[in-house]
Formats: C-alpha cells, structure tokens, sequence
C-alpha cells in the first residue's frame, strides 16, 4: 500500500515527485485529481501531495479537489497549482497577477518542520502565474519570494503545507530536503520500498493482468524490451513468447548474440525473425531521413504482426502484446484525468493496427537508471544492463543516404572496433552511447604507394543522463588514435575517420 498518495493536477514533472519519493525509500502512488475523499480514506496514506499543474485554479474547467480530502487530517503537501488550491479554498489566489518562472530566491522566514536543515535564502525553480494573497485563520509563511508574499504556507492544525516553487527539480538546489521533511518528519512515513519490492509488485502486477493468457511481446537486446520480458517470464513463465525481428540493420553479430542471451535467460519461446532482405529491398533508392525511419517503422510492423498472427493460430490464448516503453518514451499530456498518457509516435513503433491484443507495459512509470536497478534485481548480467541504446532503425539512421548491402558491412566493422575498444579501454560505461556513421562522401587518401578514394567513418561518443541534451565525450587522443587507425587498417573501404565534437542541441545524438 502507498504511504504517499501524489494526486495528479496536470503536472508535466509529476512523475519526478512519485521518483524522489520512491528514492527516499518511500513507495508512492500518483492518482488522478478526481479521486475522491472517500476513496483516499480507503488506501489510508501517511501523506497526500498535490502536484503542480498548467491550469489558473479560477480557470474554467480547470481541476479541482474534493476539498474533504483537504479536512481529513491526513498531512498534505501543496506544490504550485496544489497550493494554490489550497489557497483557494482557505484563503484568495488572484490570477495572472505574478508570472515568476525559473531560478528564484525563497526568504526563509520560519522553517518549521517542513523547511528543516534549509538556510535563510534557497535558490528554487518556479513556474507560476498565480498568487496566494490571503490566508484563513490558523495559516502562517514560512517563506517568500522578492515578489511573492507567500512561497511557503502551513497550517499545522490541519497539517496543510504549500510550496509555491518545485521541490522535485534539480534546480531547486534543497527540493529533496523539503520532500523529506515532509515524508519522514510530517507524516511519519517509514521506509519500506526498495528494487527488491518493485520487483515483486511487478510481478503480482502481471500475473494478475494476464491471468490464463499468453504474452506476444517484440524484444530488440536492448535494457528495456530486455527487463521487460525477464520480468514478465518471471511472473507467468513461458507463456510469454518473444519475437525478434532482425531487420539487417543491426549491430556486427547481434543476432545471434541476442538469441544466446534470451536462450540464457532461458526462454522457451523465442523466435527470430530474418526479415533483412524485406528491408533492404524497400530501402532501394531511398535517402531522404524521414522516409527511411517511416518505411522502417512500417515494414517493421508488417512483418511482426505476420509472425504474430502466425502464431495466434498455434495458440489462440495470445491476447497480449507486452512492450518496453520506459516513463520517458511516453509524452505527459496537459491532461489530468485517468489514461491521459499517450505513446510517443516518432521514436517507437506505433501499435500494430490489425492485432486486436490487449498492451501491457509493465515498466512504463520507470526511468530508465530505475529499470536498470530493476534488472538487476531479476538477476540480468550488467554486460545486458550497461548496453548504450541503439535505436529502433538500426544502422539506416546511421549510413548517411542510401542504404545497400555494402555499407551496412563496412559500418558494422568499423563500429565493431570502436566499441571493441571502448570496452577495453574502460570509456564504454563512462559514456552514454557511441556510434559510428558512414558519411556519403569519399574523399582521397593514400595506401602504401597508391591512392584511394574511400569512405569517411565519423566516430560520435556522447555523455548525457536523458538523451535530452548531451555532450560529447572528451576521449583520449591515444585512444582515438588507435581506433582510427585500427579502422583504416581493417576494414576495407575506409581511409579516413572523424571524431564528432557536436553538442545537442543543435546536432542530434544521431545523424538522422
Ligand atoms: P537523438 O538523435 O534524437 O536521439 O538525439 C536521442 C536518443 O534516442 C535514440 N533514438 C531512437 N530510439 N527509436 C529508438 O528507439 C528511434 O527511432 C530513435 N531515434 C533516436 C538515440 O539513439 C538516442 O539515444
């Protein structure tokens, strides 16, 4: 059962609070803001927050509380939007009147329970356009802004607290001490969530949904579709088949490198699919970017949704369709209510139309360093868990232009080596990913006495914690040394190689 229940206003970061509550050892639940009083008396949580969300809380049809929630003695936690709820309905918000976004300065007046350990100035993030102006009786600031009276409210008789600024971003430099306090020292929460706990509701969590039905699920090597699986087979054991579809766009000996480890894992039904001639073929003539990844992203579901209905008909228990997506593929809607999260279109394979299946996608609230720990707690090697990601469309998205046979190979080798190295050298898990394009130019070079005309190789190592901004990875001079040569020396078709020492933004982590 959840000690703290988040109630969900719209928040775009309200994932980010049920994770810094989850890291204090914490398990939380977020719900959405219709939840009633009734129903909240029923999963009796140590502590309620209410998240922040896009909304003025006098805005028409802008969420609102069952304001009993707010009288049923159970501590709650304001952040933005949820105090200003609170505001309203004890005190007076006025609208639109203060717009502070960003950086900003609190005043620690009192710190109280809540503000414990926090000096006199803080530095916090604020997104606010709405003001708290006027508090009922038995409220008290804790805290203001240059500009804003009331940054930190309480009423220890009802146990209320609001922040106006975001404890749960990083920018607020002390938001996990706020969360803490409020956890730990206001509501008496004890600790009771680890990995190992994660693990065994998940696996409840799936057995309970699949029931006497059997699981399709579409698996690429990578961490998620990886963790996912495990986890699955852990719960309903070989009623989960898994396909995986080799669209020859894949890295030097990963197929048969993911068939070993699933074969490790000890999957029973495991299917690989060669479908690389299908690909190539309805690659021919193609170099725009965005058509390759939307044939790709196409053919791709053609050719799984024929391997599915194949086996359908072998076993007509098949009802659902299991699937990797991680917290981060999913876009957060402005939308409060239930189900108000959608896939996202452009970096994973839409659902398969045809396939009447039921999704299940048992790791979608976690992120990605979460879902590692996870693996880790099904017991799955680190060689699997600290794999870079690899995107859906392979090698395509990496081979500047048209796609041939060719030069998937002298990709292949060449990104073989780097890596190679990479691991040797120890700079693989010092990096988030690293690739290798082949650039659709070929420029001049000289080998033993003769000149050649050969492709260029552009070797691109990033560090990053979301994929969301990167940097690219200072690697020894040394050790790009040797990886160039050792590319221009074997593997034929190259006699140049680059290092990309492009930031994103502007350049992407991948070429297209
Ligand atoms: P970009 O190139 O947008 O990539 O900086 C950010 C991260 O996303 C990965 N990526 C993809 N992953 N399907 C995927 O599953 C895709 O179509 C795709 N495109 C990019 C990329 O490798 C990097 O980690």
């Amino acid at each position: 059962m959840a000690q703290i229940i988040i109630i969900n206003f719209g928040s775009q970061v309200v994932h980010l609070i049920a994770r810094r509550i989850r890291e204090l050892g914490v398990y939380s639940e977020i719900k959405p803001c219709d939840i009633s009083a009734k129903e909240i008396k029923k999963l009796n949580p140590a502590g309620i927050i209410l998240s922040g969300g896009p909304n003025s809380v006098y805005e028409k049809n802008a969420p609102t509380l069952d304001k009993k929630i707010l009288e049923l003695g159970i501590p709650v936690l304001g952040i933005c939007y949820g105090m200003q709820l609170i505001g309203r309905y004890y005190g007076k918000v006025l609208a639109g009147k203060l717009k502070e976004y960003g950086k900003k300065h609190i005043f620690v007046k009192n710190n109280g329970k809540l503000l414990k350990g926090l000096s006199k100035k803080e530095q916090v993030w604020m997104s606010h356009g709405d003001l708290v102006t006027k508090l009922g009786k038995d409220f008290e600031v804790l805290a203001k802004t240059k500009t804003c009276p009331a940054a930190v409210i309480r009423n220890e008789n009802k146990k209320l607290y609001g922040v106006q600024f975001h404890p749960e971003v990083v920018h607020t430099v002390n938001g996990n001490k706020v969360l803490k306090n409020f956890v730990f020292d206001i509501c008496e929460s004890k600790k009771d969530w680890d990995f190992k706990s994660l693990r065994d509701e998940l696996i409840r969590e799936v057995k309970d949904t699949i029931k006497n039905d059997y699981v399709i699920m579409g698996v690429s090597g990578g961490v998620d579709s990886t963790v996912a699986a495990d986890l699955m087979h852990e719960a309903i054991s070989d009623k989960i088949y898994c396909v995986f579809i080799d669209h020859g766009l894949i890295r030097k000996n990963e197929a048969e490198e993911v068939k070993k480890m699933f074969k490790k894992l000890k999957f029973k039904n495991f299917f690989m699919v060669d479908a690389s001639d299908i690909f190539l073929d309805k690659l021919k003539g193609i170099s725009d970017p965005e058509k390759k990844r939307k044939i790709i992203g196409k053919t791709f579901i053609e050719v799984f949704e024929k391997k599915v209905i194949e086996l359908e008909k072998k076993n007509p228990k098949i009802r659902f369709l299991g699937q990797g997506t991680i917290y981060p593929d999913r876009i957060e809607t402005a939308q409060p209510s239930k189900n108000a999260d959608k896939i996202k279109s452009h970096h994973n394979v839409a659902l398969p139309k045809k396939m009447k299946l039921k999704v299940i996608e048992p790791l979608k609230e976690l992120y990605k360093d979460e879902v590692r720990k996870l693996g880790k707690e099904l017991k799955i090697h680190d060689k699997i868990l600290l794999r870079h990601p690899f995107p859906g469309p392979g090698l395509a998205i990496r081979i500047l232009g048209e796609v041939t046979k060719e030069k998937i190979k002298i990709l292949q080798e060449a990104d073989h080596i780097f890596i190679e190295e990479l691991k040797s050298s120890g700079y693989y898990q010092k990096t988030w990913q690293a690739l290798s394009a082949l650039l659709p130019v070929k420029t001049v070079g000289v080998m033993g006495d003769k000149r050649t005309y050969e492709n260029i190789i552009s070797l691109r190592a990033v560090t990053s914690v979301d994929a969301m901004t990167a940097d690219w990875a200072k690697l020894p001079f040394e050790l790009l040394e040797k990886i160039s040569s050792r590319i221009i020396n074997e593997v034929k078709g190259v006699n140049r190689v680059v290092y990309d020492i492009s930031q994103k933004p502007p350049a992407t982590i991948e070429y297209e």
